[in-house]
């Protein structure tokens, strides 16, 4: 008989929590028991997915005895202090917030990108999940780099609100709503408002001026792809509720056309859906790809016409989904394939 395992969700209420349930049903999980665990706000509330009612408890004072996996997603100060209590009880930590992401013993995974290091994760019992602006740019620029090395990546972002949790997404309807009846528009989670306009800010500034957001693209991608890349970010927050779009410039070390970069990118096991014809519509958008979809869409790709080996390509996918929740079921995935 398949082997079932036990699997918590930490922030299991959050706009990633509940997409981590909805994917581990989905993809027919093997789950023996399944806890769902949040602050005390959400004691004892009933969330239902696909049909199925669970009930949530409180994390603190959870026994995590006898969990195999433990998907947290509950922000940083979370992971901080309860990472440790599920890794003592023989829990493997799969962390989606930055708290881990830097440490040199700690793997940070995708998949379909560098899961032959996944086995690292024995050393702590921790596997972090990249940022999601960096997963989906690191899925599509993969195969590429592959055959012909990447140098330098100029990037610009425009990020869903969702990625800042429930809250947000409910500021911008609020926002919304507010603008079209001529009321005043309240910010409470980004520091202006986000209804009708675009904020170059995503997380905290940094001492040499770029945003936390930014630089995570910039060390997450030399952790993950390889060390030599030199990023440089611009990370925007804009009025959509799912789906990073991201445009990307690629340096190279040598010339490839812009032809050979969508033969690279068609290939079946590219890992990417190419959206890509010179004509109006014939790209992706957030609001018409990314709704119920796991996957990287690539289009726009043409070569760069400022400089000799330059490569520009659009990449959009759902921010909670490959960017965060289901990226990390891959990774549960993958470890109950090949370690548990
Ligand atoms: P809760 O709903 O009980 O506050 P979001 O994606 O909307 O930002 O969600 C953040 C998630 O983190 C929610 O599930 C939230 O639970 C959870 N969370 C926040 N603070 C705590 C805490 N002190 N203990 C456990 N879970 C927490």
């Amino acid at each position: 008989m398949r082997k079932k395992y036990n699997i918590a969700i930490v922030g299991a209420t959050g706009v990633v929590g509940q997409m981590m349930i909805q994917i581990l049903l989905e993809r027919d999980f093997p789950i023996s028991n399944l806890y769902l665990l949040a602050s005390e706000r959400s004691d004892g509330k009933k969330i239902t997915v696909k049909g199925k009612t669970f009930k949530v408890e409180v994390l603190d004072g959870f026994n995590f005895n006898g969990v195999d996996i433990a998907m947290f997603s509950a922000g940083g100060d979370i992971s901080k202090k309860y990472a440790n209590l599920a890794i003592k009880n023989n829990a493997i930590v799969i962390d989606n917030t930055s708290f881990f992401r830097y440490e040199k013993n700690i793997p940070l995974i995708i998949p379909e990108v560098n899961g032959n290091k996944l086995g690292e994760y024995k050393e702590t019992g921790i596997i972090a999940n990249p940022n999601c602006s960096t997963i989906q740019m690191v899925v599509a620029i993969n195969p590429i780099h592959n055959v012909s090395k990447i140098k330098r990546i100029n990037v610009c972002t425009y990020q869903a609100v969702s990625g800042s949790g429930n809250l947000a997404i409910d500021e911008l309807e609020k926002q919304v709503h507010a603008f079209v009846n001529n009321e005043p528009l309240i910010n409470n989670v980004y520091p202006k408002q986000i209804a009708f306009n675009v904020i170059p800010q995503i997380d905290k500034f940094m001492d040499n001026g770029y945003t936390k957001e930014e630089m995570k693209m910039v060390w997450e991608t030399k952790k993950i792809l390889d060390e030599n890349i030199e990023v440089n970010a611009t990370a925007v927050r804009v009025p959509v509720f799912y789906g990073h779009s991201e445009a990307v410039h690629l340096e190279l070390e040598k010339k490839i056309t812009a032809k050979k970069v969508k033969d690279i990118l068609s290939d079946e096991g590219s890992g990417v859906v190419l959206i890509d014809g010179y004509e109006d519509g014939n790209y992706p958008c957030a609001a018409n790809e990314c709704e119920a979809s796991n996957d990287v869409y690539v289009g726009r790709i043409r070569e760069d016409i400022s400089t000799k080996f330059g490569i520009n390509m659009w990449v959009v996918s759902n921010n909670i989904r490959k960017g965060a929740a289901y990226n990390s079921i891959q990774i549960a995935e993958l470890l109950i394939k090949d370690y548990l």
